[in-house]
């Protein structure tokens, strides 16, 4: 059966129907205590979800959803490595990466843990390694400089997390990513860089993406114009892969190479080997600390009842504001400068997972799946695109992420970014009515631009302070909402084919694009124009 055709669904939409009018203040008005109850706390989160339009009766319709869904079984699935992949016939055991218990954890009856434990003493050693110098480069120089060469999932995690974590990072080595095949990356990146004191870390799951490999041939050519002898690749380049014959062609020693496995999906590989750049900035103590704090969300999602559980019940109101209210994008604002990717980071998490258009048995979805997820760090989006949030035309449900103590303390700088986050949260749910906006004596002409509607939906997620295991459970919170509502919308949320008739075009024209024989084109008319057009420009 269809998932809208289930009598949960149905439920919800009649449900909707009786609510859809019914504005937050009204709800607030109605149940002043409100604020105190649609809120979760678990793993040092504190989640309010009570500026959201729903009432109990929301949440039991959502919540009866998921069950009928079959949710609790899928968790389960997920979690006994079975192979819920199935269009790549893989299973899907990012939460093994980190399971810091003693249980088995077996792919193909095979128990995974010995595996991914060798691989972690593997990185945290070489990590050690790195930042006491111990590893040196090819003329005896220490590491100053880890470049990571990836991109998408083996580079927006790791990316993303260093960042968020410099803090905890070791002074006097810098980490730097290279992701773009635009020349003009790899150029600023190495700028200024001394390539004796440079390692590359070649981070692919296949070890076949263009952009990764034509960065690493190039930062190859780069280190050895300077330090001229083949020799200096073995000290230089380290690989991150699952694909051992890659690495030894591309001249790295396999000794150096950090392994993982077809079950770690790239957007799902931070904890995995692909996080080694992260394991050296971090060293050791904080790279676990960061492990413990995931792990601490995949319990809590594993174990506990649905009504508990924070990522079910954000990824329940997702559904809600998607499904039945009819948001098509979803902005994820911290109020943390050094969280400036995170929103970046989920976006390939959540859109290259949810973003689907045939459900399981390969049938095009009737209904919506996947929202456009998006955001900037507050209070920089304050000046930006929060007055179309504040006063436009669509209804833009809001994640806040924000932190009662600061990572780096600075006069009344925190109490003010603060004050900005409570006080956006209050203002987009509540508004300012033209009524009151008259009664501060604005003239009639002008009202209607100074009154706020309100009724704009946020959820707000608070932790103490941002450390390695607050951005392990954050991370592993938006993991697992990804997670359950691909079980909601009945789509595989593991396989990303989308990206693939980009690539294949993309080879097919590389080749066309000379300017020295011109190759026939047999495009559409306006591919073969742009193509002919950018090789008169070339000439
Ligand atoms: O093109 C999409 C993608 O396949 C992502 O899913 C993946 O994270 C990225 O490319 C990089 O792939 P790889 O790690 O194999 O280089």
């Amino acid at each position: 059966m269809s998932i809208i055709d289930l009598p949960e669904w149905q439920a919800l939409l009649r449900h909707c129907e009786r609510q859809k009018n019914r504005r937050i203040q009204d709800l607030f008005t109605e149940d002043p205590g409100r604020g105190e109850r649609f809120v979760l706390e678990d793993c040092g989160l504190f989640v309010d979800y009570s500026k959201n339009p729903v009432v109990a009766e929301t949440m039991d319709l959502l919540l009866a959803l998921a069950e009928a869904r079959g949710l609790r079984s899928e968790i389960d699935a997920m979690f006994r490595g079975e192979k819920i992949n199935r269009t790549e016939n893989r299973a899907v055991l990012h939460v093994a990466l980190r399971n810091r218990g003693s249980a088995p954890v077996c792919v193909d009856g095979q128990d995974v843990t010995p595996a991914v434990k060798g691989v972690l003493d593997k990185m945290l050693a070489f990590a050690d390694a790195v930042r006491d110098g111990s590893w040196r480069g090819h003329r005896g120089d220490r590491v100053k400089h880890v470049v990571n060469i990836g991109i998408g999932g083996s580079d927006l995690g790791p990316a993303m997390a260093y960042e968020a974590l410099r803090p905890y990072c070791r002074d006097g080595l810098t980490v730097h990513f290279l992701s773009n095949v635009d020349g003009a990356h790899l150029r600023e990146t190495v700028r200024g860089l001394n390539p004796a004191e440079t390692l590359f870390i070649v981070a692919s799951k296949t070890f076949t993406t263009q952009e990764t490999m034509t960065n690493a041939h190039s930062a190859r050519s780069w280190l050895l114009d300077a330090l001229g002898d083949e020799a200096a690749v073995a000290r230089h380049f380290v690989a991150v892969s699952t694909n051992r014959a890659g690495v030894r062609d591309f001249g790295v020693d396999p000794a150096n190479m950090f392994e993982f496995w077809d079950w770690v999906g790239g957007r799902f590989s931070l904890t995995s080997a692909i996080g080694l750049s992260l394991a050296i900035a971090l060293g050791p103590d904080g790279f676990t600390r960061m492990l413990d704090g995931f792990h601490e969300m995949d319990r809590h999602f594993h174990q506990r009842p649905f009504s508990q559980n924070i990522p079910v019940v954000l990824a329940l109101l997702g559904v809600w504001h998607n499904n039945f209210l009819g948001a098509a994008s979803h902005a994820v604002i911290p109020y943390a400068q050094y969280l400036h990717r995170f929103a970046a980071y989920l976006q390939q998490a959540d859109m290259e997972s949810n973003g689907k258009r045939v459900d399981r048995d390969g049938r095009p979805v009737a209904w919506q799946t996947g929202p456009i997820i998006w955001g900037e760090p507050g209070t920089n989006g304050q000046h930006a695109f929060f007055q179309l949030i504040h006063q436009g035309s669509k209804t833009i449900p809001c994640d806040f992420i924000g932190f009662a103590k600061p990572v780096e303390p600075l006069g009344d700088h925190h109490e003010k970014l603060m004050a900005n986050f409570f006080a956006q949260q209050e203002a987009l749910a509540f508004g300012k009515p033209e009524a009151a906006v008259r009664a501060e004596g604005v003239d009639d002409a002008l009202a209607p631009f100074k009154t706020f509607p309100g009724n704009r939906p946020t959820t707000c997620i608070m932790a103490q302070k941002l450390t390695p295991e607050t951005l392990g459970r954050l991370v592993a919170l938006y993991e697992h909402k990804i997670f359950t509502q691909g079980v909601i919308w009945n789509i595989f949320s593991f396989d990303q084919w989308g990206v693939e008739l980009g690539k294949a075009l993309a080879k097919k024209i590389l080749p066309e694009l000379s300017t020295l024989d011109e190759p026939a084109l047999c495009h559409d008319s306006s591919t073969n124009a742009q193509i002919r057009r950018f090789r008169r420009f070339r000439r």
